[in-house]
């Protein structure tokens, strides 16, 4: 039996060695120093091998003469997805270069490496049989092969801190696997797992792995109706580290099946929760948070007294759309601040996943995005993205482009805020009632600066982000609505009576001849105005008063169109204002739209964009009457989120 292993562990290995030519470029020619960061470009070590820290992270440390040093710990991929060699190290002086510093924590295949192997029987000399059982549970990432193929086990998205008190280096793991040795799965065990070391370049000394903090099953709304959603099972899956500026540590991470973030507080020495989950007390040892909103990969950093979190969506491999969240108290509340990515970048992350931000130079606000462009049919070869981060605004994040860049395109940033409150609204396409002057403060600083008004983000009616430039060239947003002049009916679809319907009724209302009183209504008379107007169709409503114009709508059924009467227009011209948004884009709905009978939008497509359109010209006679008809032009069923009707001549 035993020379079976060993022979199976040395077919294993001659594969490996075969795999590893066949997926990662081996050659180690020497390349030239690196300049800058080419982000999603081949990144090579000072040796001339591609770089293996693959949903990984980068430590600041002093090195022995107290100069700056970097150390890059990530998984190393070089064999795929499976037989992962471990947790690899790279160190830099520069953030550009990288010299290997080897296997920091090393993965298993067999056994008897706890005998056999000098590096494992004088890691682990001191532990029991039932410890080795569970340093063999966690870092087997090759089960052997003779007796059939096991599931093995997965050491994802490893992070490093290194412990002041205790003068040890930390390292926590995504550790997950099977649960039984007959599943299949890799990810059913859902763990974080630790390993101390007494140096940054190992070996780290696997301790266990833990399913982490929870809240009471029946304490909250379940993300999911399969137990693995029960918010009692302290599943833990993508994770990340952060130590405060008062040394707590904090472990980050995805939890109940990684539908909702948890922020736990690590004890004295980071090698545990502070308490243990039966004890936590939630708001002082652990924060469950951004509940069902279904984000992994976190990557926190702290500026100027704010915490942020930069986090993935959920979708394996593939890249998605990022979002960040900042709080003023780690474990108190945190706020969606949405895609911190503008334009082109913004549907996928410029196609990478978060896994850290480097904290370059915390004095001066300058932080790195690290992601990771996974390729899973050479997950070694997955190219590493990094780019730069910037702050606009109150410390508003954006992060990219993914073009070369380097560290001097870091400017320093100091926190600064509009502080003149706008009015809540503007005409359409006329930006004279907003300020031509504003008090900005940067710092402790306030100035009063001139500020010019960008039309086009007020070219289109309904809530929109009117965007203003100091003198300085530095740009903020503000929501505001935009409201047409000579609003004859503002009718929000769905009928709900939200705010942005609300104030641009009044708004309507103080020019006078305002002709619906009330959001929506199917045909008849209006209660206030005695004036008849509404709906027509078999329909049904989506979204409540807490929502907008946009994401309310009325949808039709069975293939029939949505019809909109308005009467009691004085005669003469008139637009026709109407807004799209589709919570269900898959459907892919179309739609042809006319007004008076006559087409005005032949194929009207719905997306998840809010899309005002603008219908001009319409002539209205002595009978007073517009119809606005929605109907499908192909099978999905249309919807409409709101209509104006102006009068402009
Ligand atoms: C991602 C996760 C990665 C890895 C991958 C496997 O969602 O962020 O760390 O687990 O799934 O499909």
């Amino acid at each position: 039996m035993r020379s079976r292993v060993r022979l199976g562990a040395a077919l294993a290995v001659v594969g490996l060695f075969l795999l590893s030519l066949i997926t990662v470029p081996a050659s180690a020619e020497p390349i030239a120093p690196y300049t800058s960061f080419r982000p999603g470009q081949e990144w090579r070590d000072t040796a001339g091998k591609v770089v293996q820290a693959h949903g990984g992270q980068v430590v600041p440390a002093t090195d022995k003469r107290g100069k700056r040093i970097w150390y890059w710990y990530g998984e190393d991929r070089s064999n795929g997805y499976y037989d992962s060699p471990g947790v690899h190290m790279y160190s830099s002086y520069d953030l550009y270069n990288w010299k290997d510093e080897g296997v920091v924590l090393r993965a298993m295949q067999s056994k008897e490496q706890f005998t056999e192997d000098k590096y494992f029987a004088k890691l682990y000399k001191r532990y029991s049989a039932a410890e080795r059982e569970i340093v063999w549970r966690d870092l087997s990432t090759n089960k052997v092969r003779t007796d059939g193929w096991a599931a093995p086990s997965i050491l994802e998205r490893p992070k490093v801190i290194y412990n002041k008190a205790t003068r040890q280096w930390v390292m926590w793991v995504h550790s997950d696997g099977p649960t039984t040795p007959e599943m299949t799965s890799t990810y059913a065990r859902a763990e974080a797992g630790v390993a101390v070391s007494d140096s940054p370049n190992g070996p780290f000394r696997w301790i266990d792995s833990y399913r982490l903090n929870r809240v009471p099953s029946d304490s909250v709304p379940w993300c999911g109706t399969s137990s693995a959603f029960d918010p009692a099972g302290g599943m833990a899956r993508d994770m990340n580290l952060f130590v405060d500026d008062d040394g707590k540590g904090y472990i980050i991470y995805s939890s109940e099946e990684n539908r909702t973030m948890y922020i736990s507080k690590l004890n004295r020495d980071y090698t545990y929760l502070s308490a243990a989950p039966d004890k936590a007390v939630q708001g002082k040892d652990f924060v469950r948070t951004l509940p069902c909103s279904q984000r992994e990969a976190p990557a926190m950093f702290k500026s100027e007294g704010t915490y942020y979190l930069v986090t993935s969506g959920a979708t394996g491999w593939d890249p998605n759309p990022a979002r960040y969240a900042t709080a003023k108290s780690i474990l108190g509340a945190w706020t969606d601040q949405g895609n911190p990515i503008p334009g082109a970048g913004a549907a996928n992350t410029y196609r990478s996943q978060s896994t850290s931000v480097i904290p370059y130079d915390r004095e001066n606000n300058k932080f790195i995005f690290m992601g990771d462009r996974w390729t899973p049919n050479d997950l070694g070869n997955s190219p590493y993205v990094w780019m730069p981060m910037t702050f606009g605004e109150g410390g508003s994040l954006t992060i990219g482009p993914d073009t070369e860049w380097s560290l001097k395109d870091l400017k320093p940033y100091k926190r600064w805020t509009v502080d003149t409150v706008l009015p809540d609204h503007v005409w359409l396409r006329d930006t004279s009632n907003l300020p031509a002057k504003v008090a900005v403060t940067t710092g402790k600083k306030t100035q009063t600066l001139a500020v010019t008004w960008d039309a086009s983000t007020v070219a289109q009616p309904g809530p929109a982000m009117v965007r203003g430039t100091l003198a300085d060239g530095r740009t903020f947003t503000r929501s505001i609505a935009v409201v047409p002049h000579n609003l004859r009916y503002v009718v929000n679809a769905g009928g709900a009576a939200t705010a942005d319907w609300t104030r641009t009724a009044e708004v309507a209302a103080t020019e006078g001849s305002l002709l619906n009183s009330v959001p929506e209504q199917p045909v008849g008379v209006d209660p206030k105005t005695g004036t008849t107007w509404g709906f027509t169709g078999a329909s049904g409503t989506y979204g409540g008063p807490a929502d907008g114009l946009y994401n309310t709508l009325r949808w039709a059924k069975n293939k029939e169109s949505l019809v909109y009467d308005f009467t009691g227009l004085e005669p003469g011209t008139y637009t026709v204002h109407a807004g799209y948004w589709d919570p269900w884009p898959w459907a892919n709905r179309a739609a042809s739209v006319s007004v008076n009978g006559t087409v005005v939008d032949a194929q009207r497509l719905f997306t998840t964009t809010y899309t005002a359109a603008e219908y001009p010209n319409i002539t209205v006679d002595t009978s007073g009457k517009i119809t606005v008809s929605v109907a499908p032009t192909r099978s999905p069923d249309i919807q409409l989120s709101w209509l104006m009707v102006a009068k402009t001549g």
